[in-house]
């Protein structure tokens, strides 16, 4: 279960997100609706690290995350997948998405064959093409 109380953040002086609490519950989505500008990617960097709350509590399963530390969130089990293309440019389509699954051990290989599965054109040809997809190779 992921938590959010009273969670205050923001850039510089500027404060976006002033005391916001909520609940994902364990395997539900949540989804956040929101007008450009509203805050929206910046909960999302709150919860994984990127940006530290100057207030308030993040917490995975009832542990609190410190904060500002995007190590701890991947470790806490937490993915941010960046909206765009923001992705390694001159990493391969498999380095990229071996990246991901940095804390997955040996779970990674069946999961990239899933990934493959679902999306073929991402899938290398050889080991020694370079195997790139249209979202890897343009910026
Ligand atoms: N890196 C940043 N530096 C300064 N202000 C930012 C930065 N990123 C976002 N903002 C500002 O924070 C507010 C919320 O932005 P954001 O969380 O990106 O909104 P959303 O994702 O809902 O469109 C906006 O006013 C935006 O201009
Ligand atoms: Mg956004």
């Amino acid at each position: 279960m992921l938590e959010l109380t009273g969670v205050r953040a923001g850039y510089d002086a500027q404060e976006v997100l002033h005391g916001l609490s909520f609940t994902v519950p364990p395997r539900q989505i949540v989804a956040i609706v929101g007008v450009n500008g509203a805050g929206k990617s910046t909960t999302l960097k709150v919860i994984s690290g990127l940006l530290r709350a100057r207030q308030g509590t993040v917490t995975v399963d009832g542990r609190p995350l410190a904060g500002g530390s995007a190590a701890e969130a991947v470790r806490a089990g937490i993915a941010h997948v960046p909206e765009g293309r923001q992705v390694f440019p001159n990493m391969t389509v498999r380095e990229n998405l071996l990246l991901g699954a940095y804390t997955a051990g040996k779970a990674a290989a069946p999961r990239l064959m899933r990934c493959w599965a679902s999306s073929p054109s991402c899938r290398p040809r050889s080991a020694r093409t370079p195997d790139r997809c249209p979202a890897a190779s343009s910026r």
